[in-house]
């Protein structure tokens, strides 16, 4: 019979104690961040830590309040070492981020580069969610609903091909100033990351957003007009990548798109 070390019965032990669905609250809620959440709170800004929004893998995001009862958005990113290396190549070529940092500094970055890039779309008049403030992993912005609720993602709205035109050419007019006045790319355009709100779409999920003189910007612009291109023609609006990049103004190399 094998021994068990003292190590092994302790694994066992944790194996048996975990709780369903507490999982997804201790991997948020680690010291470092509610010790956040405390300082945030202190700070007055927020009050309130309400319900869950959504969570990802990556970050989760709860309805929060004020203490004037303003509702906001609390984005809080996992501190998770198997993102480290995709965040890193983003945050890499952009003169924001002169030394990148290693480990839960780079996600500190990535939360910084998405409060700022917010900050700059929200003052080109870009409709994001306002960023109100941060502080290590945590992001407040802009809460965003839909009659009581909040905003859905595009692809769960149910709308008929007038309006998806109208959200279509709101999409193509947010992405022309992006390109042309603050001169930058969204990087992961979807209709996941589209919120209607107000009955309006909103790009929301920037940190990923790239100046364009990042070497990955053209790459990124490519993704983005190949997503628009096939969200929207497989909801009924004719539009092709020539006329995108035609609307958008997009300065095209032949091989490129
Ligand atoms: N400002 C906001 N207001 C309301 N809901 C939001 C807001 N920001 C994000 N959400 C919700 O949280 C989800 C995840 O946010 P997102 O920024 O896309 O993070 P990720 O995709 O990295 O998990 C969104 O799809 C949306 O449902
Ligand atoms: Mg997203």
């Amino acid at each position: 019979m094998v021994s068990k070390t003292k190590k092994d019965r302790d694994e066992l032990l944790k194996e048996r104690i975990r709780i369903p669905g507490r999982k997804t609250y201790q991997e948020v809620f680690d010291k470092r961040t509610l010790m956040e959440l405390y300082g945030l709170m202190k700070d007055g800004a927020i009050d309130i830590l309400d319900h869950p929004i959504s969570t990802g893998k990556e970050a989760k995001v709860f309805r929060g309040e004020q203490k004037d009862g303003t509702p906001v958005a609390v984005k809080i990113m996992r501190i998770n070492t198997a993102v480290f290396k995709k965040y890193r190549q983003y945050i890499e070529g952009d003169y924001r981020f002169k030394d990148v940092p290693k480990g839960a500094k780079m996600i500190f970055s990535w939360t910084r580069k998405e409060f700022s890039n917010l900050r700059i779309m929200h003052k080109a008049g870009i409709k994001v969610p306002e960023p109100i403030s941060f502080s290590k992993n945590i992001l407040i912005m802009e809460y965003l609903e839909h009659r009581g609720f909040p905003a859905p993602m595009l692809k769960d709205v149910d709308i008929d091909q007038e309006d998806m035109e109208y959200v279509c050419g709101e999409i193509l007019d947010h992405m022309k100033t992006l390109y042309n006045e603050v001169e930058m790319v969204h990087g992961d355009l979807s209709e996941f990351n589209i919120l209607i709100s107000k009955e309006r779409p909103y790009m929301i999920d920037v940190s990923q957003s790239v100046f364009l003189d990042h070497p990955e910007a053209i790459n990124l612009l490519e993704r983005d007009v190949k997503n628009v291109v096939r969200y929207f023609r497989s909801n009924g609006v004719d539009i092709t990548q020539e006329d995108v990049v035609e609307r958008v103004g997009i300065e095209v190399e032949e091989e490129l798109i």
